[in-house]
């Protein structure tokens, strides 16, 4: 969603800015803008649309601070508010035009706060929520900024992270957050602020994470941190794992098309030091349950959005079958509102790439505030879940920049198998048992790159697919979430209308759609079921709808009178839910490249879905 970078040192700020905001560029947006603060005068340039238009209005711009200021902030909006033009477009001035701020999140009460405002004469000019704000900052305003922002945020509803400067005080910058993410790096001489690190991670790679409430008042002195009573606090300075190059596409047409190949290296990190494979059990010391914690357990829930949900659906199934283990994953906005029973003897896993997830992280609130074991399993570290929950496990598969997951997935599904192991040989499951599951979790990259090298052949079947408008994807077991994942894939990035059905559910409704030129990607690996799979993907077939069959290496005849297939190696159930799944993000890349889509920017959609 929206980001936010700040910037304060010895180099020219606009360029840091423009430079951070394209790094951020990934994670969905419609306008952009920055402001700078030179010698007591402030300079704004926005624009709607992309960054490229604003570094060409910012390279034209004879604004001094434009030019010279070595101090400013910038940022990227997903729109909420109003719609996505330059008045809207962060950053925003008071109506005195000494005050200017960005904003992420949502201004809950803004609406109250412009009627109060109005009775004191002032007008906000743009639709957004976000104006509110730096209208009552300026309106507090006695002389020091911070507790100016400080009184202003003590009448606030909702959730923010904000930067905020002003020309009465021109070597500062605040920045407070509540609900949407703030890491401040620090570099030599210099400091930058943003909501994603990886818009700072080429500059520095020592970070300090605000918390709820925490304020930062930037200085040339450095960095001084506050609660919002004022009172003086210190937050830890951690290292950046994260490899700057890993923020870059390289050589590669796409950033999904990157982090699709990066996955046998990102499996690999994930699951490298976890498995003990004398034990056969996995080694997941975040998760701080002991033996005879995890052996208390009585059900696992595990929440989450989109693909980690689909993710969390074949761990659901792993932590059942293996640990014997009641388990159900479920849709966290769901949670969070349905007034859940859930007790201390819950382990509640919530599964997040971003760890900011704005429906995820209250999900957790609730189950903590209920008294569950709750356990974070988030790609990126010190995000908000990753801290609140205070134990987990981390991906460790490295920066995701494409909106559509992919890396994350697979690495999410390699975890979640770890912690089904884990939990299953504290209970049913003998060592024999565990080893083999540690092998099979150990070839997993070995797996994914016998799919990846099939890259061409998949893209010759997308190719012929290109052109429909609805598709369907069906599995059973293990491979029902994949093929909700593959749907999900395949919609978000080519806008072909895709769902994802048990095999079974098929002829419960949406058999009425099926017609020619619907094409139905059946999941018919070697796994239990597959011949019940293979009877709903005839059915499919008396329909006239073409098939394609996904079918294990040595099982190609399954494909037989099915119109392509697609092979993956054959492996146990749990296992196949990886490869398959990466057969199906090859296939939605191609047909989305074949239709010539925005891949790693797909219209509407943001990266990190931190508003509900
Ligand atoms: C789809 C996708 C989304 C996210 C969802 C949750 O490709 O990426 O469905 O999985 O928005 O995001 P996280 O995992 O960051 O909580």
């Amino acid at each position: 969603m929206c980001g936010i970078i700040g910037y304060f040192g010895k180099r020219k700020a606009s360029e840091i800015l423009v430079d951070g905001l394209r790094r951020m560029e990934y994670r969905g947006y419609d306008s952009a803008g920055v402001a700078c603060l030179h010698d007591g005068v402030l300079g704004v340039v926005k624009n709607p649309g992309k960054i490229k238009g604003l570094r060409e209005k910012v390279d034209a711009s004879e604004l001094a601070p434009i030019r010279e200021a070595m101090l400013g902030m910038g940022h990227t909006r997903w729109a909420t508010h109003g719609e996505p033009n330059e008045m809207n477009a962060h950053p925003h001035l008071d109506a005195s035009g000494h005050f200017v701020m960005v904003h992420n999140g949502i201004i809950e009460n803004y609406k109250e706060i412009k009627a109060g405002l109005a009775q004191h004469g002032i007008t906000c000019v743009s639709d957004t929520d976000s104006e509110a704000l730096v209208q009552l900052i300026a309106y507090c305003y006695q002389g020091n900024l911070e507790k100016a922002v400080t009184e202003a945020l003590k009448k606030v509803k909702g959730t923010y992270g904000i930067l905020v400067m002003t020309d009465h005080e021109p070597e500062k910058l605040v920045a407070a957050r509540c609900g949407s993410p703030i890491v401040i790096g620090l570099g030599k001489d210099e400091t930058l602020i943003a909501s994603d690190a990886s818009a700072i991670i080429p500059h520095t790679r020592d970070a300090m994470y605000l918390e709820d409430y925490d304020m930062a008042v930037i200085t040339a002195d450095g960095v001084q941190m506050f609660d919002l009573q004022h009172a003086p606090i210190s937050r830890e300075v951690t290292e950046m794992d994260w490899d700057a190059g890993a923020a870059e596409k390289g050589d590669y047409a796409h950033f999904m098309l990157k982090e699709m190949f990066a996955q046998p290296a990102a499996i690999r990190n994930a699951i490298r030091g976890r498995l003990d494979l004398t034990m056969g059990t996995a080694l997941l010391s975040g998760l701080d349950l002991s033996p005879r914690d995890a052996a208390q357990i009585n059900r696992v829930l595990v929440i989450g959005c989109g693909t980690s949900m689909n993710a969390g659906m074949v761990g659901e199934y792993a932590i059942e079958e293996m640990a014997g283990i009641p388990a159900e994953v479920e849709q966290a906005a769901e949670f969070r509102y349905r007034n859940p029973i859930v007790s201390p003897q819950d382990l509640v896993i919530a599964i997040s790439q971003s760890g900011e997830t704005a429906d995820t992280l209250a999900a957790v609130r609730e189950a903590k505030h209920k008294g569950a074991i709750v356990a974070g399993l988030c790609n990126v570290v010190g995000s908000t879940i990753a801290r609140e929950t205070g134990r987990g496990v981390y991906l460790h598969a490295g920066p995701e920049i494409g909106v559509a997951s992919t890396k994350a997935f697979t690495c999410q599904v390699a975890v979640m198998l770890m912690m089904a192991l884990k939990l299953a040989r504290g209970r049913r499951m003998p060592r024999h048992e565990g080893e083999e599951l540690c092998r099979g979790i150990e070839r997993l990259p070995e797996l994914v790159e016998k799919v990846l090298a099939q890259s061409d052949a998949i893209k010759i079947v997308a190719e012929k697919y290109a052109d429909k408008e609805n598709a369907f994807f069906i599995g059973r077991g293990y491979l029902f979430p994949v093929a909700m994942e593959g749907a999900l894939k395949l919609k978000e990035i080519s806008y072909i209308h895709a769902e994802g059905y048990h095999a079974a559910e098929l002829k419960h409704g949406p058999i009425a759609l099926l017609q020619e030129n619907t094409p139905i990607i059946a999941l018919l690996n070697n796994i239990p079921g597959k011949e019940k799979t293979i009877g709903n993907a005839e059915e499919c077939k008396a329909r006239k709808a073409p098939v394609i069959a996904v079918v294990s290496e040595g099982d190609e005849a399954t494909a037989e009178g099915f119109d392509d297939r697609i092979v993956v190696p054959d492996c146990p159930p749990c296992i196949a839910a990886v490869p398959t799944a990466v057969a199906l993000q090859l296939l939605a890349y191609h047909i989305a490249a074949a239709r010539s889509c925005e891949i790693d920017q797909p219209r509407n959609l943001a990266k990190s879905v931190t508003v509900e």
